[in-house]
């Protein structure tokens, strides 16, 4: 059987798994993403797919990239988390890789993916048409299905609500801008406001501190999760805030979109109710006309992190 091979590229790993046509992963392998040149994560990922390839018949390779595409699904024209600026990932991989290559916006593939294969279902668990994907990870990405087409807007920029303005005069964000949806709403959000608590009180930041072996830069979002998990009150804290602002984010975009169902994946989702709980809560107080509308129902991914490198490979598929 014809076989594609799904990456994504995020801002802390590259995951890569050979997809079969039902979007099952049949093979897996990852690599640490390489912080700074674009040629170290070609290399990376060349390697991943030349581990894939001795054990399965790749014919094409669809890359979901954390950063803007451009319309011809080719080049990375940038990426607030990594070293991408007009990258041509798509020629430069190709050329490593010798077959052909798509490149997508990572959380465009997620919501690709749960439209096609994951729990992108309504309430009555029929597959829905109009979806709004949310990944909460590095950044915070945003991936559009309407009317059963993904959305690439006229420059394949469409759905970066990551750097839409939550915060007027907010935080500082990698895009260059203050105040991006970004900075509340992503694992580096909570790894920046678990570091400041361990800084800045010490009674409460006690476990978080010292479960990092008292290194507090060694505070990730996977630790403050799995304090949460722990019932570390702290860290619960973080997790719930986190959700809070998720749950704005969301009933925003569900006030300009209108979607059937809200999808949200990416590592930090990994934190389950812990996250989205909360977010279901500010969800429903934050949502315009609330109350005489239906309300799209909040949703852990079904794909998990998986869902960007199966829809990438889909994507792929089609090439
Ligand atoms: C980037 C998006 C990406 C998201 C999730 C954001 O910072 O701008 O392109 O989809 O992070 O990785
Ligand atoms: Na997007
Ligand atoms: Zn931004």
């Amino acid at each position: 059987m014809a076989h594609t091979v799904g990456i994504d590229i995020g801002g802390t790993k590259i995951a890569a798994g050979v997809v079969d046509e039902q979007g099952v992963v049949v093979a897996r392998t990852r690599r640490e993403t390489p912080a700074k040149a674009p040629a170290d994560i070609r290399a990376a990922v060349a390697d991943a797919v030349a581990e894939l390839a001795t054990t399965h018949t790749v014919t094409a390779v669809g890359v979901a990239a954390a950063g803007f595409v451009d319309a011809a699904r080719s080049t990375v024209v940038f990426a607030p988390n990594l070293a991408w600026r007009d990258e041509p990932l798509r020629a430069g991989l190709e050329a490593v890789l010798e077959r052909p290559v798509v490149v997508e916006n990572d959380a465009n593939a997620a919501a690709w993916g749960e439209y096609r294969f994951g729990g992108a279902v309504g309430g009555d668990g029929a597959p829905v048409d109009d979806v709004l994907l949310l990944t909460v990870g590095t950044g915070l990405g945003g991936g559009i299905i309407a009317g059963g087409h993904l959305q690439r807007g006229a420059h394949g920029a469409a759905a970066e609500v990551g750097h839409a303005r939550a915060v007027p005069g907010g935080h500082p964000c990698g895009c260059g801008q203050r105040g991006c949806w970004e900075q509340y709403v992503s694992g580096s959000a909570l790894v920046r406001e678990a570091r400041a608590l361990v800084r800045g009180a010490e009674a409460p930041g006690k476990p978080l501190l010292d479960a990092a072996g008292g290194e507090v830069d060694a505070i990730d979002g996977p630790l403050v999760t799995r304090l949460a998990v722990e019932g570390d009150p702290a860290a619960v804290q973080l997790l719930a805030e986190l959700g809070r602002w998720l749950g704005e984010c969301a009933a925003s975009l569900v006030a300009v979109l209108d979607p059937a169902v809200v999808v949200v994946g990416g590592g930090v989702s990994a934190a389950g109710d812990l996250l989205l709980a909360p977010a279901r809560e500010s969800f429903a107080a934050s949502l315009s006309g609330g109350g005489h509308r239906a309300p799209a129902p909040l949703r852990l991914a079904e794909l998990g992190n998986d869902a960007g490198m199966i829809g990438a490979a889909d994507l792929a598929r089609t090439l």
